[in-house]
């Protein structure tokens, strides 16, 4: 069994070819960097630039994974959550597709994919706890079977993401062309930094619940580096970014931790695009280690936004669940 995963719900249009066992035979992903220059995603600009770019990124996975379209069984792509505008091109598409070759078609939730990125290189069964952690989700989700989701905490504010991406325009070091994700900016701005420089708060530690609450830390950001003038920002930015890392990583860590305890499983997961941080990856690694269980990462470029983990849920809900018809609509916004 072949799936062709289309994924456009936000910046990035992808496309892959995963096949039975979860194997990944291609993973095209073209990134946007026009919204560089305004400092944020702007949503039309993002449909515009999938329209583009989605036959040719969906012929290379094709090619790069040796596939003909008689080959592929089924066509899965995403109906939400993101922006309505990028996730319409590519369900038009993938609906084009499946009526014009006549394959079934599978409407896939994102959040559900991010969670299936680390079964395409690790053999996982559940229960296990999943870290979901993007530009828009920061979630704790007890991953019963596939397809069966209790979600445990979440977000009462901004995502994490959300929170490294807004830090890091504050800092005011996003590139003027590339990606508008700020993530990777401050980790690579805290590597020369000192992580105990600044005492930044970490909301929500000690409450009895597995929520997080991420704006506090951001504003307390903005207010340190408010009264700072130019030159002396210039020189903390390493300090600042290693220490609103720390902030971020340790309640981060700390929940979930508290999560594994409160559930007694010792398998972690973590997904989304923070979760290719590697103060993240390393002081889980170490806390889940402690308590005796294991952590799994999905390798960078499966943590941030891709098709190949549409495709995997696409093969998984083919093989078992129902499959949509030519009415799937986009919903931008479908949670888990
Ligand atoms: O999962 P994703 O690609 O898109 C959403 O579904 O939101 O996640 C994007 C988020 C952005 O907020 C970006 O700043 C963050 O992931 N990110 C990182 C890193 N790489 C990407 N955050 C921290 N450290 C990184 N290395
Ligand atoms: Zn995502």
């Amino acid at each position: 069994m072949s799936i062709l995963g289309i994924e456009t719900s936000c910046d990035e249009t992808s496309a892959a070819i995963v096949e039975a066992g979860f194997k990944m035979r291609s993973n095209v992903i073209k990134s946007q960097l026009d919204h560089a220059a305004y400092g944020g995603i702007v949503p039309e600009l993002a449909s515009r630039a999938h329209i583009k770019a989605i036959v040719p990124v969906v012929r290379q996975a094709l090619e790069e994974a040796g596939k003909e379209w008689h080959e592929i069984s089924g066509i899965a792509v995403t109906k939400g959550p993101g922006l309505v505008g990028s996730l319409i091109v590519g369900i038009s598409f993938a609906k084009a597709l499946a009526l014009s070759m006549g394959k079934p078609l599978i409407g896939i939730n994102h959040m559900e994919g991010h969670i299936f990125s680390t079964l395409i290189e690790n053999e996982l069964t559940p229960p296990f706890l999943t870290l979901l952690v993007s530009g828009g989700h920061t979630e704790l989700v007890l991953v019963e079977a596939l397809g069966v989701y209790k979600m445990l905490g979440r977000t009462r504010d901004d995502a994490a993401g959300e929170a490294f991406d807004k830090v890091a325009k504050i800092l005011d070091i996003l590139p003027n062309q590339g990606s508008v994700m700020g993530g990777k900016r401050i980790a690579e701005e805290a590597e020369s930094g000192n992580p105990r420089a600044i005492s930044f708060p970490r909301a929500m530690i000690k409450d009895d619940n597995f929520d997080f609450s991420f704006s506090g830390l951001k504003t307390a950001v903005l207010n340190y580096v408010k009264p700072l003038e130019l030159r002396t920002l210039k020189q903390q930015i390493p300090d600042i970014a290693a220490s609103f890392q720390a902030a971020i990583t340790d309640v981060l860590v700390l929940k979930t931790i508290k999560a594994l305890k409160y559930t007694g499983l010792r398998t972690l997961t973590i997904a989304g695009g923070v979760a290719a941080n590697n103060e993240l990856r390393t002081g889980l690694a170490h806390a889940v280690t402690a308590l005796g269980g294991q952590l799994y990462c999905p390798s960078p470029l499966l943590c941030t936004d891709n098709a190949a983990m549409i495709a995997a849920v696409g093969l998984h809900q083919l093989k078992s669940g129902p499959i949509n018809g030519y009415d799937l609509d986009a919903d931008p916004r479908l949670s888990l």
